[in-house]
């Protein structure tokens, strides 16, 4: 279990342990270039390369990036085959490597809507990387951060039915466990490409005390440097989880 930023003070690093990225901006970075829309989702496996291999440099042990939310089914039909067959070819391309990088995948998510050939794709690619801890990388895909409260406390009540007669008994620690994320920190760093200001039902739960980052950059443009520049943001902020400044400066130098 990992440690809940409402329950206990997290500790904290200058490089995010957790650095959960909303990928925004393709299809505007296509249109301004006169391109369709979805040679920007194209582009914007690559900054996903990029920005994997400095993660991993950084010392950043989750990266979790947002792929396909739940309410993007509603985009043009074409748009949405174009990034399911994309999401295939990409895992049939990229695993092998993932599996020689030390890098663990994992799908969150409900799954269970797409196509078959490319939910065994899914399960192939966690099986085969599921050996890995150098890092841990989430794509999150038919995620929303409402979806996974709900599945996590019909999960619980299936488990526990008794807590529908004991509803004080009902608690964040028996909740978060039978979250999709339950395997990671709640994330450090949030960063949103893209010019938008807002978290379009990503990890709602996880993101309570996550610092958020914004910038107008379009994901395909995103590289190493806009990452470096986010980070430096980041080792800039006061973490006070609820603290006055003077406590949190304490508790910090007590831990040197
Ligand atoms: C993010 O880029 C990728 C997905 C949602 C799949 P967009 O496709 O949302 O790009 P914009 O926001 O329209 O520019
Ligand atoms: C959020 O981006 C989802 C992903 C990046 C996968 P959207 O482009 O779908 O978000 P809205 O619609 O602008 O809020
Ligand atoms: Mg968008």
């Amino acid at each position: 279990m990992t440690a809940s930023s409402t329950l206990s003070i997290p500790t904290v690093g200058d490089v995010p342990r957790h650095l959960a990225i909303i990928m925004d901006g393709n299809g505007r970075w296509a249109t301004r270039r006169y391109l369709p829309r979805t040679a920007g989702h194209a582009r914007g496996v690559q900054s996903v390369r990029r920005i994997l291999r400095a993660c991993g440099e950084a010392g950043v042990q989750y990266l979790t990036l947002f792929a396909f939310s739940s309410e993007n089914w509603r985009r043009p039909q074409d748009e949405v085959s174009l990034l399911m067959r994309l999401f295939v070819q990409t895992l049939e391309k990229e695993v092998d490597k993932l599996v020689t990088q030390g890098i663990r995948l994992r799908i969150v998510g409900d799954v269970s809507a797409f196509e078959p050939a490319l939910q065994s794709l899914i399960a192939e690619a966690e099986k085969k990387t599921a050996h890995n801890d150098r890092l841990h990388l989430t794509i999150a895909a038919n995620y929303g951060g409402r979806w996974d409260i709900l599945q996590a406390t019909r999960r619980l009540l299936a488990k526990r039915p008794e807590l529908i007669k004991q509803p004080q008994e009902f608690s964040e620690d028996l909740l978060t466990p039978h979250l999709s994320m339950s395997f990671a920190p709640e994330p450090d760093l949030f960063i949103r490409t893209g010019g938008e200001q807002r978290i379009s039902n990503f990890l709602i739960w996880q993101l309570a005390y996550t610092e958020l980052y914004f910038t107008e950059t379009f994901w395909p443009d995103f590289d190493a440097k806009h990452l470096a520049k986010a980070f430096e943001w980041y080792r800039s902020r006061e973490r006070r989880f609820g603290r006055t400044s003077a406590q949190t400066v304490a508790a910090q130098t007590d831990s040197i």
